[in-house]
């Protein structure tokens, strides 16, 4: 039995639809990484595993129970057992470092303050940021906030955690050591991890298995090895990071014409 299971979820808003009868099933321990162009669906997908969204057609399955009918107050235990990393990840600005981490702790456990203190400066030392714990969040650089809010996600102990685009807006080294950080997570702590990202870099190195959304459909579902092999000309050209000749077209730049002019040229204007 699978640990997540969609079946055959729809979502809607208004006259636009995001989701359209997709299905997915996610084994424990697995790490499955969500591709797909902006705006497909990706975080709403991700909103759907933990019950922030609900489905207008299909059914969410999470540990052998139906969560999308559950009242908040149930849903309220599933969401604990999984950490979020959001798009946005935000912290609280006004808390210091440790006082972010140990958020959850307060507002989800009778923990003593100084047991509290012992979780947050071990989740901080996961992340290999032990030393910032009374720093403002303002202190820090992007790729330390992405951590810090990792810390967070993690100080539950989750079984599943979700991360929507964790290496955006970080160069790639800070990239790799949140790619890393993914995949020690999942080996030490067996955690399931989803992972949405444009990276495909990111993709190959944390995938298990890699599915593409598009159009409000899976149009790819598989491991790294197989979509690098693919003939589905939408899957190749994102995994390839290639217009299609209508996007070309948009701009006003025709396929097969020259190719453009070399960057230096074009900053000398
Ligand atoms: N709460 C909402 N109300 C109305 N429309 C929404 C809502 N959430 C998402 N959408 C729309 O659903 C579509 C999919 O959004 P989503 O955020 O899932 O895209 P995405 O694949 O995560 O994109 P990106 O890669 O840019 O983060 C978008 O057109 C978005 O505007
Ligand atoms: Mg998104």
């Amino acid at each position: 039995m699978s640990l997540i299971e969609l079946r055959h979820v729809s979502k809607r808003f208004g006259w636009l639809v995001v989701l359209d009868d997709v299905s997915l099933a996610i084994e424990t321990g697995k790490s499955i990484v969500i591709i797909g162009a902006s705006g497909t669906g990706k975080s709403v997908l991700l909103k759907h595993i933990v019950g922030l969204l609900k489905p207008d057609e299909g059914e969410v399955w999470f540990d052998g129970q139906r969560i999308d009918t559950l009242p908040e107050r149930k849903l309220m235990d599933v969401r604990q057992r999984f950490g979020f990393l959001f798009q946005m990840g935000a912290l609280f600005d006004s808390a210091n470092v440790a006082e972010n981490v140990g958020f959850p702790l307060v507002e989800h456990t009778h923990k003593a303050p100084d047991e509290i203190r012992e979780i947050v400066q071990r989740k901080l030392a996961l992340v290999g940021l032990p030393d910032v714990g009374k720093k403002m969040p303002a202190e820090l650089s992007g790729g330390q906030k992405k951590r810090v809010a990792l810390a967070r996600a993690i100080a539950l102990n989750p079984e599943v955690i979700l991360y929507d685009e964790p290496t955006t807006g970080l160069d790639p080294i800070r990239s790799d050591v949140i790619n890393e950080l993914i995949i020690k997570l999942q080996r030490e702590l067996q955690v399931t991890s989803i992972v949405v990202t444009h990276d495909m870099n990111s993709a190959f190195k944390i995938a298990d298995r890699i599915v593409m959304l598009h159009e409000g459909h899976i149009i790819f579902d598989g491991t790294p090895a197989e979509i690098q092999k693919t003939d589905h000309p939408v899957v190749k050209r994102f995994v390839l990071g290639e217009a299609s000749e209508m996007e070309l077209a948009e701009i006003g730049k025709v396929a097969g014409t020259a190719p453009s002019p070399p960057i230096r040229e074009i900053e000398g204007k």
